[in-house]
């Protein structure tokens, strides 16, 4: 017993050296309105201003941009092929000493091929240093491959829980645990924040909003996935084949609207259709690419959204099934003054992914990914508390 206090005190110890308490790095999270693409913004190379936007994405391992964005090229440096950091990589490869490594496009999933190279990578921490990564690895990429791209957009930063992701790049060279959250804006008004290492991550102001825990499971391929339990609309259960709630759901800082296996869209749609009768709101023609529109008549907007039915999703808690509630804001969109539409798509029968998560659903509130503890924490929405990630 003695033995394993000591070992314990030991463990702490260690724990409180190697972890810098604080660490905290930020960067600001920008969203193009027309395209619904949310990107960040670093400053690559030796020049200290030379600011590059990437589009954030979960599932990219390895960031990647057009380096003829870079304004200083002297701390450049191309990986080799015999090196272990090419050697490493599921899929590189080799031509005159050069490695090379293919990304999927996160907006069309098409491959691109492009050279590994390093350079320092500088960004702020939470006190408002400047700091940086020396030795930040990416792909050069060129212009061509980024067909699709909001227009401030260069590249993508891989947030995936590969060892060569930024999150992970980031707390490896610090040495502080490795976690990171995020918080999408809704609005072009201000930017959210993206936050690599621990917490606090709030001022005073803020710091009082409850989180709520559920795991979250890394698959082969490098998905993040939370195991969904239940669906609820105002508090009630749609009646479901759980088979089609198993795979559980992938998050995505790409897909602009959470997408549903088809029963699982009719069953939320023809329920929070029901409650939204009951509240007033009538159904009027869909608006593409919704299929359930409604008329909200001239209601005096709150800070949540329109006043429609909540939709919630259970997840395995700590002890219990926890709950993720979405309100207006996140669970409808407004097409027209008085016309909002359900904000889900209906992905059909066997879409690849039974259920994705999309950045309507995330804005404005603060989602963590813990690796140390594989949780993923997140808020309640921003907006229910008067403030927003953007503010
Ligand atoms: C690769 O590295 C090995 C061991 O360091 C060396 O023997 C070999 O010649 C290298 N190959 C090339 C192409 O540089
Ligand atoms: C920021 O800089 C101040 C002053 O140099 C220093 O005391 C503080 O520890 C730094 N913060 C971080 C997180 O490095
Ligand atoms: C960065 O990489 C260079 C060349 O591979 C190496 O000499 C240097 O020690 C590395 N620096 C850090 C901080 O890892
Ligand atoms: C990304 O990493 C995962 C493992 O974390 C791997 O299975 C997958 O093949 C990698 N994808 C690419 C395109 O590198
Ligand atoms: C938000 O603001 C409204 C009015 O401005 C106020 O009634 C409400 O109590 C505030 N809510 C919180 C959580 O601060």
């Amino acid at each position: 017993m003695q033995g394993l206090t000591r070992h314990l005190v030991f463990l702490s110890i260690f724990a409180a050296v190697t972890l810098k308490l604080k660490a905290q790095y930020l960067l600001p999270i920008n969203k193009h309105q027309p395209t619904k693409q949310f990107y960040t913004t670093l400053n690559i190379g030796s020049s200290p201003k030379s600011p590059i936007n990437l589009v954030l994405d979960l599932e990219t391992n390895l960031s990647w941009l057009n380096c003829r964005k870079i304004k200083s090229l002297s701390t450049y440096r191309r990986v080799g092929c015999n090196t272990s950091l090419c050697n490493s990589l599921p899929n590189g490869h080799c031509q005159e000493n050069t490695c090379y490594n293919s990304q999927p496009n996160p907006l069309n999933r098409i491959p691109l091929i492009a050279r590994l190279g390093q350079d320092r990578a500088s960004f702020t921490t939470t006190d408002g240093n400047k700091t940086s990564v020396r030795n930040f690895t990416f792909l050069c990429a060129g212009q061509k491959d980024l067909r699709g791209f909001s227009p401030p957009a260069a590249g993508v930063l891989g947030l995936s829980p590969g060892a060569l992701s930024f999150p992970k790049q980031v707390t490896s060279a610090f040495n502080v645990i490795p976690k990171f959250a995020l918080c999408l804006p809704s609005s072009s008004t201000g930017p959210g924040h993206l936050y690599v290492g621990t917490g606090p991550y709030f001022n005073d102001r803020l710091s009082n909003i409850p989180m709520t825990f559920t795991p979250f499971t890394i698959t082969e391929s490098g998905k993040y996935l939370i195991s969904v339990k239940a669906i609820y609309v105002d508090g009630f259960g749609l009646s479901l084949d759980r088979e089609l709630l198993v795979p559980g759901a992938k998050l995505s800082t790409v897909v602009p609207y959470t997408t549903l296996q088809s029963d699982v869209y009719t069953a939320l749609a023809k329920s929070f259709t029901l409650k939204a009768e009951a509240m007033g709101l009538y159904k009027v023609s869909t608006v593409a690419p919704f299929k359930d529109c409604f008329d909200v008549g001239a209601t005096e907007r709150e800070r949540k959204g329109p006043n429609v039915p909540v939709i919630e999703i259970g997840l395995p808690g700590r002890i219990r099934e926890v709950r993720w509630s979405f309100h207006g804001a996140n669970t409808v969109v407004r097409v027209l003054e008085t016309v909002v539409c359900l904000a889900f798509i209906d992905g059909g029968k066997r879409p690849n992914d039974l259920m994705v998560i999309g950045t309507h659903q995330l804005q404005d509130y603060l989602v963590e990914l813990d690796f140390s503890r594989t949780v993923l924490a997140f808020s309640d929405s921003l907006l229910l508390h008067n403030t927003s990630c953007s503010s």
